[in-house]
């Protein structure tokens, strides 16, 4: 009899516990997760992974009245290219020609940074401007030896439609002039991104 008039004064402790416990919980997730929190990707959209090649070529343009790559820091020594940096915002288009259509633009820079040969380190995003592209970026980083037939760089972040873009890049010369130093270069970008 005293078992069973004690039992719903038990289950009512039982209950009081589970609820303090949770509330203790939600206390402590609040102090602990104050400005950083887990969530669930699919909040933002983000549910499937998709695998995209970007092709389009990329127009060094140095020579002319309306240069697109400036050397901003000229070489210590007249002797290699060593130290130079150049500041680009190159044209991207879909054709090799220079008349065919824009679809974005390389805005960075690139340095010479082998002492040996022509090795630049590029750092640049390739900023598209159009179709479902339009507005969103993607971010390369890598060294380029200008004279080697295939080179390969990082593609190391995004923005926009390609946020969490990481892949890679690989680069080939298209046409370059050893007069003017103007040069016209294919990318091929492919890259995993939400
Ligand atoms: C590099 O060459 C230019 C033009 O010939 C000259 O004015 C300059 O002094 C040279 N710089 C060095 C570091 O030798
Ligand atoms: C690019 O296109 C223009 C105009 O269509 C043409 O005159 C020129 O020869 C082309 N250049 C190359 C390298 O194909
Ligand atoms: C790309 O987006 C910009 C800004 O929203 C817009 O002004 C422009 O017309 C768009 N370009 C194309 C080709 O859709
Ligand atoms: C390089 O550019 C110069 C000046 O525009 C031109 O005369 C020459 O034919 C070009 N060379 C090549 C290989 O395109």
């Amino acid at each position: 009899m005293a078992l069973l008039s004690s039992s719903p004064f038990s289950s009512i402790l039982i209950i009081l516990c589970i609820f303090s416990s949770i509330f203790l919980t939600l206390v402590t997730a609040k102090v602990d997760g104050g400005y950083a929190q887990s969530f669930d990707p699919e909040e933002l959209g983000m549910k499937k992974e998709k695998f995209s090649h970007f092709r389009f070529y990329w127009h060094d343009i140095v020579s002319g009245s309306n240069p697109t790559s400036v050397t901003v820091v000229h070489p210590p020594s007249n002797s290699s290219t060593f130290g130079q940096i150049n500041m680009i915002d190159n044209p991207l288009t879909e054709g090799p020609n220079l008349t065919s259509k824009l679809i974005g633009k390389a805005q960075g820079f690139y340095g010479s940074a082998s002492q040996e040969g022509i090795g630049l380190i590029m750092v640049m995003n390739f900023a598209f401007m159009e179709g479902k592209y339009n507005g969103s970026t993607i971010t390369v980083l890598g060294r380029n030896m200008i004279f080697t037939k295939i080179r390969e760089m990082a593609v190391i972040g995004g923005t926009g439609v390609l946020r969490f873009a990481r892949g890679y890049a690989q680069a080939s010369t298209y046409y370059a002039n050893f007069t003017t130093r103007d040069a016209i270069v294919e990318y091929n970008c492919y890259v995993v991104h939400y």
